[in-house]
């Protein structure tokens, strides 16, 4: 299938769930992917993460989960070891079980720059599981803005508590949204969990930076 047309775009970020595989060391973790041409695909991956580390090192592939789930991507942060999954075709980087489509690639590019590595991918094999159509709803798309705050947070906590406290506030609309859009209680958990640990966060930075 083209890359198109699984939603992928030049202009757009999709989001979806990396995994990465260096070694027997697999990571899990969502990130934003960029079309570059009708052949390649591109990331842009902070620095200090553990994503960013396997690649400096020297991994050679990974795959991009694709999944709507919200259930994943809290799940790629906070329990990355209760993700199931299972051996890709072409790569040795596994796929996430239970996603609507796989794109297996190869690393064919590494770029440094100050605070990120734009990495370039090359697709191997795209494997989609088509699902039929699904209205939209405003809760899950709130529960991944909110992670997306969330690991804001943990980078910008140490030197812009300020930022940190704003994006805080954030989620506390997500949580609003969240809320009054579903009576789904896995849902009102993730949302309060990751508000929590946001104001958790805060408040023991708040107090080291006292004493
Ligand atoms: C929806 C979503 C998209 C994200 N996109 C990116 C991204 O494009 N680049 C990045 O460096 N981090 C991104 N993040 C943050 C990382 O997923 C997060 O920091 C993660 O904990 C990194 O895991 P690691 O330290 O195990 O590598 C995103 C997070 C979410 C929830």
């Amino acid at each position: 299938m083209h890359l198109r047309n699984l939603g992928f775009s030049k202009l757009t970020y999709s989001e979806v769930i990396l995994t990465i595989r260096y070694e027997d060391i697999v990571n899990i973790a969502p990130i934003g992917v960029l079309l570059e041409d009708d052949k390649h695909l591109s990331l842009r991956v902070y620095k200090g993460q553990r994503i960013c580390e396997l690649i400096s090192k020297g991994a050679i592939d990974c795959v991009l989960n694709i999944t709507r789930n919200p259930k994943l991507f809290y799940d790629a942060i906070f329990n990355k070891n209760a993700i199931p999954h299972h051996p890709s075709e072409t790569v040795s980087s596994p796929r996430v079980e239970g996603c609507d489509a796989y794109v297996e690639c190869s690393i064919v590019h590494v770029e440094d720059h100050r605070e990120y590595v734009r990495v370039l991918l090359k697709p191997q094999l795209t494997k989609t599981y088509p699902r039929i159509a699904r209205t939209y709803n405003r809760a899950e798309p709130a529960v991944i803005e909110a992670l997306i705050c969330f690991t804001k947070i943990i980078h910008l906590i140490e030197n812009n508590l300020e930022a940190a406290e704003s994006l805080k506030e954030r989620i506390k609309i997500f949580r609003e949204i969240v809320h009054h859009s579903t009576r789904n209680e896995k849902l009102r958990m993730m949302i309060t969990e990751i508000l929590e640990r946001s104001e958790k966060m805060i408040r023991e930075n708040t107090a080291v930076n006292k004493h």
